[in-house]
């Protein structure tokens, strides 16, 4: 259903003098229904391969199929209409947006207050309060977070791209957003692809990838992966304790 092809990224150096490979000639595919957890150091590429999927960067070179469809030069819009949705690491805000609005905009329907209730208590939002809150500079870090995983889940795209849905979220809403997370794997209609640094949220893999220097070190099922990672003998080139993931939740 996606299948990157030998996707590069490169930025001019702010000296003036040559470029920098963000991106490194990235390939891979996922098919209907999957889940693929992307993971990897800092730095590491993951968030510009996020935005290159959505259409937010425009890559160097390769090409992008969805469905078969070459949507390598289309716009965002165009791309959101097709069906593809990302889910920001650090979310916008918007002033004048009330919460309730943006769930309305995301899912495309006329969302009564229950039904959005139930988009914020997926990810421990249960309070009417929020949905009159604006979108704004008034909410904390964590909040905007989870409206922003809510509404990516109240949009339900074809292809749902979640980048670092953990961070800054409260344990207690994390456990919640895992058992919400948790019925992505029944929906075999959804494609999900969830930027992650927590086993929690990786055991929920049909395959996970490793983004390190730009390039795609490793991808395979969750079981052959995870001991590369744990017994440090991924061939990522960078010290295991980069790819370290986070347990203590
Ligand atoms: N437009 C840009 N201009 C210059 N450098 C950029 C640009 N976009 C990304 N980078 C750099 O590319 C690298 C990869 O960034 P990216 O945000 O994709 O990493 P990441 O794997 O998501 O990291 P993290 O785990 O910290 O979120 C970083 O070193 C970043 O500073
Ligand atoms: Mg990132």
């Amino acid at each position: 259903m996606l299948e990157l092809k030998n996707i590069t990224f490169k930025v001019d150096n702010l000296d003036g003098k040559g470029e920098i490979t963000i991106l490194d000639n990235v390939s891979f595919k996922i098919e209907k229904g999957k889940i693929l957890i992307i993971t990897g150091p800092n730095g590491g590429g993951k968030s510009t391969l996020a935005k290159i999927i959505m259409g937010i960067e425009k890559p160097t070179s390769g090409q992008i199929l969805f469905d078969g469809q070459d949507v390598t030069n289309l716009s965002i819009t165009e791309r959101a209409r097709l069906g593809i949705g990302y889910a920001f690491q650090q979310p916008p805000r918007f002033k004048g947006v009330t919460v309730k609005k943006l769930l309305n905009l995301a899912s495309g329907n006329k969302l009564n207050d229950d039904a959005c209730c139930e988009y914020l208590t997926n990810v421990g939002l249960c309070s009417k309060e929020y949905l009159k809150r604006d979108v704004d500079a008034s909410l904390s870090g964590g909040e905007l977070k989870r409206i922003e995983i809510a509404s990516l889940m109240a949009r339900n795209p074809k292809l749902a791209i979640y980048d670092e849905p953990e961070a800054g979220i409260d344990l207690w809403s994390f456990s919640m957003l895992v058992d919400s997370f948790q019925k992505f794997k029944e929906n075999k209609d959804q494609t999900v692809v969830i930027i992650s640094h927590q086993e929690r949220i990786i055991d929920l893999a049909d395959e996970l990838m490793i983004i390190a220097d730009g390039k795609v070190q490793n991808k395979g099922t969750k079981e052959e992966i995870m001991p590369m990672i744990q017994s440090g003998t991924t061939n990522c080139g960078c010290p295991i304790k980069e790819v370290a993931l986070t347990h203590e939740r």
